[in-house]
């Protein structure tokens, strides 16, 4: 990622891997770190970063924790609307803010919809209320969408953050910081662009419409942390609802609540290693332990699975890092939250 944006600032965004021993790794690799929490701040101090190397991402946040995070040294806020702002001038005043723009329409495999963010006429209302308020207006900042294949799949956000740069800048704001989010990809088993002529092509892309180059910064999670990370799992039973079925059943000792959440939608695509690989294969729903309907992780998609398949056997769940353990329910059903095992 560095060798192919070597100008942005990378704050590994915690949320990816609340791991304190990612968190140290990074830290001592010279990372800055994008937080959600007053409980992530606390993970990122504790594990050797500097609250002068985090920014505190979240544009939902209590007063209490922007008051204590200020406290700690961490000056750099994410806001999206008027009482956010509010928010932060009295209790963290004269901070550092972002404002975190709206991304319509966008290709990501899991896209974030239009939870986070404001329209380019809000956020030019809020640069004026953050000046009013004593607050530092910076810049701007988006995600495009979580797991974004392809680097040109960035085209329609920069062109927003660009047109909304330019109009802030025409109004008289002295914007210098532009965040970038997260949103690159990890592989999954299938081809993609690999990170570092995907960065590249994304440095282009900036270069093509800031100028001159503000300071940058992006949010990396998944397509960081997502290769580093293992599952390994049992298959509890295999069956059939009707001898007539072509296709079977294949539960798992984990599911969507115990820490695949991601498959929701059967978003994200994981692949699967069997202790049986190389046998024939058969068309398989998915789907996780609990008595919930809700559990099932591939069943419009249906996936192939050994025909030998069975209870007992081990499944390996392939580049699992990312949004899987700090995922995971507490006790759902009785089954406990995934255990993790740092290698
Ligand atoms: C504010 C913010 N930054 C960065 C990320 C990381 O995104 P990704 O894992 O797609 O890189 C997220 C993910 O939800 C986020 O909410």
């Amino acid at each position: 990622m560095r060798a192919g944006l070597p100008a942005v600032d990378m704050h590994f965004a915690v949320k990816a891997c609340p791991v304190p021993e990612v968190i140290s790794a990074l830290a001592a690799a010279g990372a800055s770190f994008d937080v959600a929490s007053m409980g992530e701040v606390l993970l990122c101090l504790a594990n050797g970063a500097t609250p002068n190397r985090m920014s505190f991402g979240n544009v939902v946040k209590s007063a209490q924790d922007i008051r204590m995070a200020y406290a700690l040294g961490i000056s750099l806020f994410a806001a999206d609307a008027e009482e956010e702002l509010s928010k932060i001038a009295c209790n963290a005043p004269g901070a550092s803010v972002y404002i975190r723009m709206l991304i319509g329409d966008t290709e990501a495999e899991w896209p974030l919809s239009d939870k986070s963010g404001c329209t380019p006429a809000m956020a030019l209302h809020l640069f004026d209320k953050g000046r009013a308020l004593g607050l530092r207006m910076r810049g701007i900042s988006f995600h495009v969408g979580s797991q974004t294949r392809n680097p040109d799949m960035w085209i329609g956000a920069l062109d927003q953050a660009s047109s909304l740069w330019k109009r802030a800048l025409s109004q008289g704001h002295q914007l210098d910081l532009l965040n970038i989010g997260g949103g690159f990809p990890a592989r999954y088993g299938r081809p993609i662009t690999e990170i570092t002529p995907y960065c590249e092509r994304l440095c282009a892309l900036l270069s093509e419409r800031f100028d001159p180059m503000p300071k940058l910064i992006a949010e990396p999670g998944r397509g960081l942390v997502a290769d580093a990370g293992l599952i390994v799992a049992e298959v509890l039973l295999v069956s059939r609802k009707d001898e007539a079925d072509e296709h079977r059943w294949v539960f798992l000792n984990i599911g969507k609540f115990s820490g695949l959440a991601e498959t929701m939608e059967e978003a994200i695509r994981y692949s699967i290693l069997t202790t049986k690989d190389g046998a024939p294969t058969g068309p398989c729903v998915l789907a996780g332990p609990s008595c919930d309907s809700a559990d099932v992780l591939y069943q419009k998609n249906m996936i192939d699975l050994p025909l030998t398949l069975a209870a007992g056997d081990r499944v390996l769940i392939e580049e699992t890092g990312a949004y899987t353990a700090s995922y995971s329910s507490v006790g759902f059903n009785g089954f406990p939250p995934l255990k993790k095992v740092i290698v």
